[in-house]
């Protein structure tokens, strides 16, 4: 299966439904506004999307800016907040000097490929100052649930959309030579389909991410295994990586 570029960009084309369809999501506000808060060094949010938790950082922070991909994205976060610094680059060629560089929110399961991973990490290392951090946020991968059978959709949430209930239904597999999950999102209004977004992500795993940092020239300072900073296991639900240069 051949996943593009054009794929993921019309993936988030529709900014404002995004907008709408993640507004609720609070979960991980408090995590990285605690990091952030009082810091008084250059911020970036690399695949920042709308500027959900850029906005929060900003709160709390002085010297924030977002930079995603889409230009749909970037147009929307600053639309929603004006004083923010927003720009379109790809995560692949991150450029500039930052105390603090953060992905959060699993956009860093957008890159497929070991080969751009590496790059990707490679240039957020150049783009950190020698005693900068990089927050890292990505799932952990569940076996159970990429192996249950697919054919069936299951509804993974419902939210408000212009004052109507959508629900969201997941039908997709996990290829397991390129550990890529692809999966369709069938977005649902009284239960007739209205939208469909297709999505690839890269799973991985513990070891191999541990294997893509330590060959990136970064360290491990701390995994989280959940937002509230649990200690990672490999029942986590998530990998969230404080990185150093090594
Ligand atoms: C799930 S959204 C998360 C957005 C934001 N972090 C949030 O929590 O609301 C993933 C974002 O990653 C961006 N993205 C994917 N690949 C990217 C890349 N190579 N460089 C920059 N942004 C990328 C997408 O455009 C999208 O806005």
């Amino acid at each position: 299966m051949n996943y593009t570029i054009n794929d993921l960009l019309s993936l988030y084309e529709d900014a404002n439904f995004y907008d709408i369809e993640f507004s609720k999501r609070s979960i991980d506000i408090n995590f990285f506004k605690e990091y952030c808060t009082n810091f008084s060094g250059k911020i970036l949010e690399i695949a920042c999307g709308t500027g959900r938790i850029t906005n929060e950082i900003a709160k709390v922070a002085s010297n924030v800016e977002g930079r995603d991909i889409s230009t749909s994205m970037i147009n929307k976060a600053k639309q929603n907040y004006k004083e923010i610094p927003f720009s379109v680059e790809d995560m692949l060629s991150t450029t500039g000097v930052f105390d603090l560089i953060f992905c959060a929110t699993n956009a860093f399961q957008h890159i497929l490929d070991n080969q751009l991973v590496l790059k990707a990490f490679k240039n957020i290392k150049l783009a950190l100052d020698s005693k900068g951090k990089f927050l890292l946020d990505i799932q952990n991968p569940n076996e159970k649930k990429l192996k249950r059978n697919l054919n069936i959709p299951y509804k993974y949430k419902d939210f408000l959309y212009k004052g109507e209930k959508i629900e969201a239904y997941i039908n997709g597999h996990f290829n397991n030579e390129s550990s890529i999950y692809y999966f369709n999102i069938d977005y649902r209004k009284k239960g007739i389909s209205f939208k469909n977004k297709w999505v690839a992500m890269r799973m991985f795993t513990h070891k191999e991410i541990l294997k893509l940092i330590s060959n990136s020239g970064f360290k491990v300072d701390e995994c989280y295994g959940c937002y509230s900073k649990s200690k990672y296991t490999s029942n986590s639900d998530k990998q969230i990586f404080v990185l150093s240069k090594v």
